[in-house]
């Protein structure tokens, strides 16, 4: 059956044929099918023979009679990454034995046929080769910031998007609720609406959460969710009623970036932590706040932590290492420390030769890195405090 398939396909040039990374809208049931039509065969050539057919008719899209790439025909369908869809295809060609090639089928068809995801994503664990846009190494390199759409780097000391958008997508389902308190202009919100998933944020300064209200409902909120911003003290703010306002008891992931200590300065405000007297009241401060924030946060679910060092009179500030030890004490186990680089602000970058001579004569070393700290609220091997 498959010699007979394979007449007239010689117009493929599969060598030709780069796989991309755009989303194919492919009839789930005539895909396996196809699959099953694989399972059953006899020799790895006619098998191989069958994979090279399929690749063939995901490409043709004009010769499609078969009507894989049909969608109108029962609506079953199915969108998957076209690059995921030929690496597994690939794989099985190039399995050496039989055995081999059918367990990667089945695997393939489990990948068409079945959702598997875990209780805290949306990440289909079935096809997760699919998610090559996910981070898992403990050191980020991002040398760009994200600025789609109302997305800004005006607000000074805000952080770049990708930060929340890795955490929402890998510790959040679809219409979770997401609490970041320190909003700012609304970076986390505006991440978690495009994600569809609900936010509340807190942020001290009401000119500040203005802003961040502005970008919020300037962008386009397709899935319908809660975005809200509402303006106080995170260490006092009333979580269970802004949550209750919205018939929900709780969040299942929380978001800080607070300021690091007085680096940068926001307000004159003695409850914003950037006006904190030293070291040991911006511990406290944080304490507070951690402790009412995670108050609301689901039992097993997340809390990322991202946060800077300090110089102060020519000594490193372990600041980030300092709240984090504070932090494994409160309920929370630590579940990766992952360390992500930036580049000079605006101000540092113009006097570059400046801060580097600096160094060379002060032998200190120029902050690139910043911290996420990520902790999953359950009592850690740190927690040392009674029960
Ligand atoms: C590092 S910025 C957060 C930026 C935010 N991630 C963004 O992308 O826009 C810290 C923010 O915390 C706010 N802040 C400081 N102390 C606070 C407090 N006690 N309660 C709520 N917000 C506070 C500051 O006004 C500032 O906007």
């Amino acid at each position: 059956m498959q010699a007979k398939t394979l007449q007239g396909l010689t117009a493929f040039n599969e060598s030709a044929f780069r796989p991309i990374n755009k989303i194919m809208i492919v009839n789930k049931l005539k895909i396996l099918e196809m699959i099953l039509k694989l399972k059953g065969e006899e020799s790895l050539s006619s098998l191989r023979d069958g994979v090279l057919y399929l690749k063939h008719q995901l490409i043709n899209t004009k010769s499609d009679k078969i009507g894989l790439l049909n969608i109108d025909s029962n609506g079953d369908t199915i969108k998957i990454a076209q690059k995921y869809l030929f690496d597994e295809l690939q794989q099985i060609a190039d399995a050496q034995t039989l055995e081999r090639a059918k367990y990667y089928v089945e695997r393939f068809e489990k990948g068409i046929a079945e959702i598997k995801t875990s209780k805290i994503n949306d990440i289909n664990l079935n096809r997760w080769k699919e998610y090559t846009d996910i981070y898992t190494d403990s050191l980020w390199i991002c040398n760009k910031r994200d600025d789609s759409g109302v997305h800004t780097a005006g607000y000074w000391g805000n952080f770049i998007p990708q930060i929340p958008n890795q955490m929402i997508k890998r510790y959040t389902k679809k219409g979770d609720w997401v609490l970041d308190a320190f909003v700012g202009c609304g970076t986390t919100l505006i991440e978690s609406q495009r994600l569809g998933r609900n936010g509340i944020g807190i942020e001290l300064q009401e000119s500040v959460a203005q802003k961040a209200r502005k970008f919020v409902s300037s962008e386009p909120n397709k899935y319908g969710v809660i975005s809200e911003v509402a303006t106080g003290d995170s260490s006092i703010a009333d979580y269970k009623s802004l949550l209750q306002k919205h018939g929900q008891e709780s969040v299942q992931l929380l978001i800080m970036h607070p300021p690091y200590f007085d680096i940068i300065k926001f307000s004159d405000d003695p409850r914003d932590l950037s006006n904190a007297s030293s070291v040991d009241s911006f511990l406290k401060m944080m304490n507070k706040i951690v402790d009412n924030a995670s108050s609301v946060l689901d039992r097993g679910r997340y809390f990322a932590l991202v946060i800077g060092d300090k110089y102060s009179k020519g000594e490193w500030i372990p600041l980030g290492f300092l709240t984090m030890n504070e932090i494994a004490k409160r309920g929370f186990s630590l579940k990766s420390i992952i360390v992500k680089n930036f580049e000079e602000t605006t101000g540092k970058r113009n006097q570059k030769e400046l801060w580097r001579y600096r160094a060379l004569v002060g032998g200190f070393y120029i902050f690139k890195h910043e911290y996420i700290f990520l902790f999953k609220k359950n009592r850690g091997i740190y927690d040392k405090t009674p029960i």
